[in-house]
């Protein structure tokens, strides 16, 4: 037996046993005669004593740090305890040890704030893992997995895996692709998710389907995008929006508890896609914070807003803002002392080529009702109360103004808002704030490839009272750049997407289950009729065999695990990422074959 306890378990109540403990050697101190081991394993750190005797087996075998040591002794109570740890009471007394492994130094610290930079972790991942920081991240994405999955059996869900070699239908993403040795010339794909499987699935009976699963995505990474990333994917049949719904929100919060201990009893809020277009300038609002979004010029497009803005700033001379397409205004509370030097940082900050603002005005809600703007010359005391009012500002706040064209207005506007939140301190780790986005688009227009394209995914249903007008017109748009007034243009997805404190965690739809609505979506994507049976002739020939009506969603399983972790980056909650260059730099994947495996294969390398 190599242990009888770990190095996490032993307390004063243990004093005066025999214990053999098992484990890494994090520090070693020696006080004169007397050498001081902290043993690590996974479950803690225990002090180990090694007394004058054993001085000439020490001598003769040293340890180091990150060896893998058996030691044998006695638990001791210890005169000076260590109330930072659980173990801190007690001490072993080792009578007998035995090194099991030597290490080389380690290329960095194994501690929490590690000398190590990310490429060196990332090298020697599996040290990094040994660190009580990453352990941590790896135990809540477990506990979140086991929640998850609780809760889906509980609800009669059944896991069925679905194949990974399978073919290449690019819609979205680029796949990765695997070249099949006994098919000469022919190619399988990595799914980048199992959507049709699941709907298949559906077509079989299996009415509550889940899947904690790897998906594979040739895309540009970013902090919260890995090639290869988790769902927790879920499909129902016989279900509407609202069942997928509430479905789902019980299971977040059934997450939120049993790994936070928060319990999230709000219902979850909604919002339309257009709403939180207009109110936030993007699709995933961070809703822990106010400082809406406010359009000062009703902008020329299809986004009908709800709210009716009147023009409040045409016709002051102030040609930027004549000229403008799109005016947004968002009023920053308490913000109104801000100085000179502060309000011109700030319009730095939106003339960054990536924020890409020509520059900004402000209006300062002075304290005594007066207001003290940037563009003074142009409007008066009345005008600028009437703007603050329509912004929604309080006295004392700070009004920053964008104008430009509509899509770059919007999105600076957005990242502005994200950044004041920021900088007021409105974005804590430790607040939880959930917003399902409803009514997407069906389509989007792609401008290059002059089509429409699907903007969740070919399988989504149109919402009920739009399917009509998909049927009753054809994809083909005279004039591209009236794509706008084209009916497509207005059809609405039956879609939602979860987001959570800014992030979208989880996306899903109502599928299409008739064979001819599926061919009709196909039709408006561009798809020529044997395109769609050669890419999709499963799905289509499934659809006549009994497809119920069904609807799904998948989670961002690593996204979920990195914001409920307080983190940015995926990367931290996955035991072997990738870089941002998709590398594995451990195992220096990926690499070059051997010429016998491309043979193999079939495969010639054109030069490159
Ligand atoms: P979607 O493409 O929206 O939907 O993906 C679902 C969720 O997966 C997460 N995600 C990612 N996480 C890490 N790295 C990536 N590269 C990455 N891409 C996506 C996001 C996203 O919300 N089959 C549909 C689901 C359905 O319709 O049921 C799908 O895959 O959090």
């Amino acid at each position: 037996m190599y242990r009888t306890h770990t190095c996490g378990e032993l307390r004063q109540e243990h004093a005066g046993q025999e214990t053999t403990l098992a484990g890494w050697v994090q520090t070693i101190r020696k006080f004169g005669a007397i050498t001081f081991v902290d043993l690590r394993d996974r479950y803690g750190i225990t002090q180990l004593v090694f007394n004058e005797s054993l001085n000439p087996k020490l001598d003769e075998q040293p340890l180091g740090r990150e060896f893998v040591l058996q030691a044998t002794g006695k638990v001791m109570e210890r005169s000076n305890k260590n109330t930072h740890i659980p173990t801190g009471a007690i001490e072993i007394y080792v009578s007998e040890f035995n090194i099991l492994n030597r290490s080389n130094t380690p290329p960095f610290t194994i501690q929490d704030d590690t000398d190590g930079g990310e490429d060196l972790r990332m090298r020697f991942r599996y040290m990094d893992l040994r660190r009580n920081a990453v352990k941590k991240n790896l135990e809540l994405r477990y506990s979140v997995n086991r929640s998850a999955r609780n809760y889906l059996h509980e609800n009669h869900f059944m896991d069925i895996e679905t194949p990974f070699l399978i073919k290449s239908t690019p819609e979205g993403a680029r796949d990765f692709v695997v070249p099949s040795r006994m098919n000469p010339g022919q190619f399988y794909a990595l799914p980048q998710s199992p959507q049709t499987f699941k709907q298949l699935l559906m077509v079989s009976g299996y009415d509550r389907y889940y899947q904690v699963v790897k998906c594979f995505r040739d895309e540009d990474l970013r902090a919260d995008r890995q090639p290869e990333f988790t769902q927790i994917d879920c499909e129902m049949s016989f279900v509407q929006q609202e069942d997928i719904l509430n479905m789902f929100e019980g299971l977040i919060k059934r997450i939120f508890l049993d790994v936070k201990g928060i319990d999230y009893t709000d219902k979850v809020e909604r919002t339309t896609w257009e709403d939180a277009m207009w109110q936030y300038g993007n699709d995933k609002p961070d809703i822990r914070f106010g400082m809406q979004l406010l359009n000062l010029k009703k902008p020329d497009s299809v986004y009908v807003s709800k709210q009716d803005r009147v023009d409040l700033v045409n016709g002051a001379d102030f040609n930027v803002f004549d000229k403008a397409e799109t005016i947004i205004a968002i009023a920053v509370p308490g913000a109104s002392e801000y100085t000179r030097k502060q309000t011109d940082e700030l319009t730095e900050w939106v003339k960054r080529p990536q924020i890409g603002m020509q520059g900004m005005v402000t209006i300062k809600c002075n304290p005594d009702g007066t207001f003290k703007s940037s563009v003074d010359k142009f409007y008066n005391q009345d005008r600028l109360q009437s703007i603050a009012q329509a912004a929604g500002a309080q006295s004392g706040d700070l009004i920053l103004i964008l104008a430009g064209s509509e899509e770059r207005t919007r999105k600076a506007a957005s990242e502005l808002r994200l950044e004041m939140g920021e900088r007021l301190g409105l974005r804590k780790n430790n607040e939880f704030r959930l917003l399902w986005v409803l009514d997407f688009p069906l389509f989007e227009y792609a401008e290059e490839e002059n089509r429409w394209v699907a903007r969740h995914h070919p399988f989504t249903a149109p919402k009920p009272d739009h399917i009509q007008v998909m049927i009753e017109n054809e994809p083909s748009i005279a004039d591209a750049n009236a794509y706008l007034s084209h009916p497509y243009a207005n059809i609405k997805a039956n879609a939602y997407d979860m987001v959570l404190n800014g992030n979208e965690i989880g996306g899903g739809s109502i599928r299409i289950f008739q064979r001819e609505l599926q061919e009709k979506m196909f039709a408006a994507l561009g798809m020529s009729k044997e395109e769609s049976i050669h890419k999709f002739g499963f799905l289509l020939g499934a659809f006549e065999y009994g497809a119920p009506p069904h609807g799904g969603i998948a989670f961002g399983f690593d996204r979920l695990c990195a914001i409920l972790g307080g983190s940015e980056s995926i990367r931290d909650f996955i035991a072997f990422p990738k870089n941002n260059s998709g590398r594995d730099v451990m195992l220096d994947a990926p690499s070059t074959i051997d010429e016998k495996q491309l043979q193999e294969l079939h495969i010639n390398l054109r030069s490159i």
